[in-house]
């Protein structure tokens, strides 16, 4: 049988949705302090209970998605961006000399599962008395020195449907606690804009195993999302809507989230990501074209996908979705960052990060399929 869609992220199996309910939620999924429909309304509502005042000073990363730093701004944070390594890690040192008297947060992005330098970010923000607000939409249930991240700082964002089979669904953690979630006034969100995205969750297995649907699902999904969920730009990063600000986590998503094996999905991220990683070594030792991002898995890791270092990641990208298999070339532009060339490294992993998938539902021969292709990639060129 032809090879069908190599999805970046994972479907759902609708035989889950008869399963019997877990009683528990693992951290943070159990989070009773605010679940939403997106993350960037989890950031948005955590700042005043952070206590930041519109006009306070924080400084964000360069390297972003865009809707967190849209959420930090809408809320009137005066934003001082910071350029990372070329590996994605924070530069204390070059971060520390941009702190200013009006610098009140740090705002960091744990990017792909690996985390921060937090040992040293924790003695910054401690010495300049700053709030520390850890982004981990690109790192569920990762670890460092075994305490989960997102708790180390003053706030912990996560982003339930990078990782599950949901149609959406983020939270927040804060250190102190507070009890005015009933003063947030949460909203049901918009059918229309769950469903669709719970029908191609549904639909995208049939997509894995026939390749004529893969392009028919590809189709919809385009054409439903630009229908229903609100503004789109060109490069297609969806945009912070203060309209949805108190769009609360759907209760399709709660359903299908007490149903998953969240240690299982953990265990079998883990292991797809080794394995792609070392199937793949051969063929990175051999030639320059791709290589690894410079990074050490943390103790308690857990991928989100597998990041490489490629000449030009929409070339990459599109080759490899030739041969129906989904990657991330992710925040390869955004037409309204400002004076970007300030910011060498971020300019330069916007054009050259890669995200591989190594979700729960890829396969060995999935995986080997992937290696097939990067492999033909190189060859050809
Ligand atoms: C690093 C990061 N933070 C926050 C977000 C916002 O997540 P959501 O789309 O659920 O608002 C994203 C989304 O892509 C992201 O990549």
């Amino acid at each position: 049988m032809k090879q069908g869609q190599v999805h970046l992220l994972p479907s759902l199996n609708w035989k889950v949705l008869l399963d019997r309910p877990k009683s528990k939620l693992p951290q943070p999924l159990d989070s009773n302090q605010g679940e939403f429909y997106y993350t960037r309304n989890a950031i948005w509502h955590s700042l005043k209970y952070l206590q930041l005042s519109p006009g306070d000073e924080i400084l964000v990363p360069a390297y972003n998605s865009r809707s967190e730093v849209q959420a930090l701004a809408d809320y009137g944070l005066k934003l001082n961006h910071y350029d990372t390594l070329p590996n994605t890690q924070v530069d204390t040192e070059a971060l520390e000399k941009q702190i200013t008297p009006e610098t009140k947060a740090l705002y960091i992005i744990h990017y792909f599962g690996f985390s921060q330098p937090l040992d040293e970010i924790k003695k910054i923000t401690k010495m300049h008395n700053l709030l520390l607000l850890e982004d981990c939409a690109l790192a569920l249930f990762s670890k460092y020195h075994g305490k989960l991240l997102g708790f180390y700082g003053d706030a912990g964002y996560f982003c339930y449907r990078k990782y599950l089979e949901i149609p959406n669904g983020g939270s927040y953690v804060l250190s102190t606690s507070h009890s005015k979630i009933q003063e947030m006034n949460l909203t049901k969100p918009a059918l229309l804009s769950t469903l669709p995205e719970l029908a191609g969750l549904l639909i995208k297995p049939l997509s894995e195993h026939y390749s004529w649907f893969a392009s028919l699902y590809s189709w919809l999904r385009k054409k439903a999302r630009a229908k229903l969920r609100g503004k789109k730009i060109d490069s297609g990063i969806s945009d912070f809507a203060r309209e949805h600000v108190n769009w609360q986590v759907s209760k399709i998503s709660k359903y299908i989230l007490y149903r998953l094996e969240i240690p299982k999905i953990i265990n079998q991220r883990i292991y797809n990501y080794n394995y792609l990683k070392q199937t793949l070594k051969p063929l990175i030792k051999k030639n320059n074209k791709i290589r690894f991002l410079n990074l050490e898995e943390q103790d308690g890791f857990v991928p989100h996908c597998l990041p490489l270092v490629v000449h030009d990641n929409v070339f990459w990208q599109q080759a490899l979705a030739k041969h129906n298999i989904e990657t991330g070339a992710w925040w390869h532009y955004d037409p309204f960052f400002p004076n970007a060339e300030r910011y060498p490294n971020n300019n330069w992993l916007r054009q050259h990060i890669l995200e591989i998938p190594i979700h729960q539902d890829l396969s060995k021969k999935d995986m080997d399929y992937i290696v097939q292709r990067v492999k033909n990639i190189i060859t050809k060129k």
